[in-house]
């Protein structure tokens, strides 16, 4: 199971299958389980779709490490189109967005630019951006990157950040960014990291996806609890009713195209749930982290590739 994980993260990082699955139109097919489609248009259309079942949406314009400026500030463009048609259309609806699809590897103060940016035009709107964690080796630039964002005048309603509960360092961060009273999304964490930085175990990835959720429900801000893991859900409410705390005092949130039963179940029992729909052409890395969460989702893309 492990090694089935690294094999998939680590071919999320080739680059020829990458240029040939993007590129195919079996490939596109193969990944709409999981992909709201390739347009603004077709994730405007996802989302109005999950707001009438109930659910809120977080759209992420797909695409990571960008390799130069120009690809960086393309990117940033289609952000603002989107904050714009969330606006226009009245949806239910924040975005998500990754440092690294805004330069961050390029250019620190260039992607922090492009984040303010964001984070300003979605502020004129009241809306939210929340900045996605990406792996480890960029755990402490995006939190001070969200820090200072946030500490801007009119700015702090308006960014927000992701912690991974497979970190062992994540305990410390959720202290720092609650004194702050930043908007916190935990989720268990996506990349392959060593030893020295995160639980190797499920168990402890578990444990204490647990143990901070129940920091996070105790705090006076709204965060976003990020699974599909009935467990972890189970948890959750559990703690939620022995403390008293209210069902609108945070949200679940989970990834187009998993689990949608739990998705309207949690709706049905009154609960807030977010859905995080991805859109774009460069759907590849994401869609193969999808497969390694899950080897039962390789046998249905297997099935798929058969009937295809
Ligand atoms: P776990 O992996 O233990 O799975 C529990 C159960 O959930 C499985 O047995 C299965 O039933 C179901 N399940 C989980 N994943 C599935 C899949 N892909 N397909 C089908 N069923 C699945 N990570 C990160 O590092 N940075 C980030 O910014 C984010 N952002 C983010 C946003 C949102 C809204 C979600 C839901 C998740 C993320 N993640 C993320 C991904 C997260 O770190 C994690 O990899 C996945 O959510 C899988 O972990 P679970 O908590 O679902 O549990």
């Amino acid at each position: 199971m492990a090694l089935l994980r690294s094999g998939f993260i680590a071919l999320s990082k080739n680059k020829t299958l990458r240029h040939f699955m993007e590129r195919s139109r079996m490939g596109v097919k193969l990944s709409s389980r999981f992909i709201a489609g390739m347009t603004i248009d077709d994730a405007v259309r996802v989302c109005d779709s999950v707001n009438k079942q109930g659910m809120a949406v977080t759209l992420d314009a797909l695409g990571e490490s960008v390799t130069d400026a120009a690809a960086a500030h393309r990117a940033a463009g289609v952000y603002h189109k989107l904050l714009d048609a969330i606006a226009a259309r009245k949806l239910n609806a924040n975005v998500s967005v990754k440092l690294t699809q805004m330069g961050l590897e390029v250019d620190r103060g260039l992607a922090e630019g492009i984040a303010l940016d964001l984070a300003k035009h979605a502020a004129s709107f009241n809306n939210f951006v929340r900045i996605d964690m990406e792996d480890s080796s960029l755990t402490q630039v995006t939190i001070d990157i969200v820090r200072r964002i946030h500490a801007m005048p009119g700015l702090a309603g308006a960014i927000g950040i992701v912690i991974q509960s497979y970190l062992y360092r994540s305990e410390a961060d959720i202290q720092q960014l609650l004194a702050d009273g930043i908007r916190i999304r935990y989720c268990k964490g996506a990349y392959k990291e060593p030893p020295e930085v995160a639980f190797p175990k499920k168990a402890d990835v578990d444990a204490n996806y647990v143990k901070l959720s129940k920091v996070l429900l105790d705090s006076p801000v709204y965060h976003g609890l990020a699974t599909h893991d009935e467990k972890m859900i189970a948890a959750a409410k559990a703690y939620a009713r022995e403390r008293g705390i209210a069902n609108d005092h945070f949200e679940f949130q989970m990834l187009y195209g998993v689990r949608r039963d739990l998705q309207r179940d949690l709706i049905r029992d009154g609960y807030r749930v977010r859905v995080y729909v991805p859109f774009g052409s460069e759907w590849y890395p994401y869609f193969m982290r999808r497969l390694a969460e899950r080897p039962a989702n390789v046998l249905f893309i297997a099935k798929n590739l058969m009937r295809s």
